[in-house]
């Protein structure tokens, strides 16, 4: 199975949203292919509209550490199991970054979706800095251990992405030798969890370049941000992850 996760953040899709939509609606199961799109919330029932019984499902980009309350701007994990969300990117670096979220809330967060029966899609990555002064592998390994403390054991459905921050949104990916270390870093770091959840790469993955990183052992699939926006570039990528499915 390989994954192809789209991540719109806060940017229209193309010609609009709901073209992009219908568009999707009308494409082909890809065979040994999950492919879901990543929308901000006030699109979610509108995916839900379009989107039910085609072979693309669709998801949230953030959740709340809460499961309820006053906490304005936030959207709760039932919230998103109420627009039939089949998983939540949780922890993206942009969120790490500018809105200072922390392992344990990135950890915390997780949780309710786990309880709610969403995927978490947590990304785990490094800044260019701690890639030059060599300790990208340290980094993202005690991303992933915080995650996993903080999860204690609550585990279903995760999922993790590989997203090296200098990559995003940059044109320039990690080369697939990097990404299969920290790949293969990530991987001893599940430890049991090793053959159950799947480890996506993301980081200015395109048409061209997707069915190379998908080709990688440890890589289970794409989280695709600029190459998500326009069906074609998506759904080209869903067809570069068939042809790599059962390899
Ligand atoms: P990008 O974004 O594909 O535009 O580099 C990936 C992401 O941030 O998830």
């Amino acid at each position: 199975m390989r994954w192809v996760v789209g991540n719109w953040k806060m940017v229209r899709a193309q010609p609009s949203v709901d073209g992009w939509l219908r568009e999707a609606a009308t494409e082909r199961a890809r065979s040994a292919v999950s492919a879901v799109v990543a929308v901000p919330s006030p699109y979610l029932f509108l995916a839900a509209e379009r989107l039910s019984g085609s072979a693309l499902a669709w998801g949230g980009q953030d959740v709340s550490w809460d499961e309820e309350g006053a906490h304005t701007g936030e959207v709760s994990a039932s919230m998103l199991a109420e627009a039939e969300a089949s998983l939540t990117i949780v922890g993206h670096s942009e969120r790490r970054l500018r809105f200072g979220e922390t392992d344990a809330q990135i950890a915390a967060k997780a949780l309710r979706a786990v309880a709610a029966g969403i995927r978490p899609l947590v990304c785990v990555g490094e800044l260019a800095v701690e890639r030059r002064d060599g300790r990208a592998e340290q980094v993202v390994a005690a991303q992933v251990d915080a995650l996993l403390t903080g999860l204690k054991g609550q585990t279903r459905g995760l999922m993790l992405a590989y997203e090296p921050i200098w990559a995003i949104g940059t044109g320039v990916a990690a080369s697939p030798a990097d990404a299969e270390t920290m790949h293969g870093v990530i991987r001893s770091r599940l430890g049991p969890l090793a053959g159950s959840v799947p480890v996506l790469y993301g980081g200015s993955v395109s048409a061209d370049n997707a069915g190379e990183f998908m080709a990688i052992h440890n890589v289970d699939g794409v989280l695709v941000g600029g190459g998500s926006l326009r069906t074609d570039s998506f759904f080209a990528i869903c067809d570069a992850a068939e042809r790599c499915a059962g390899v």
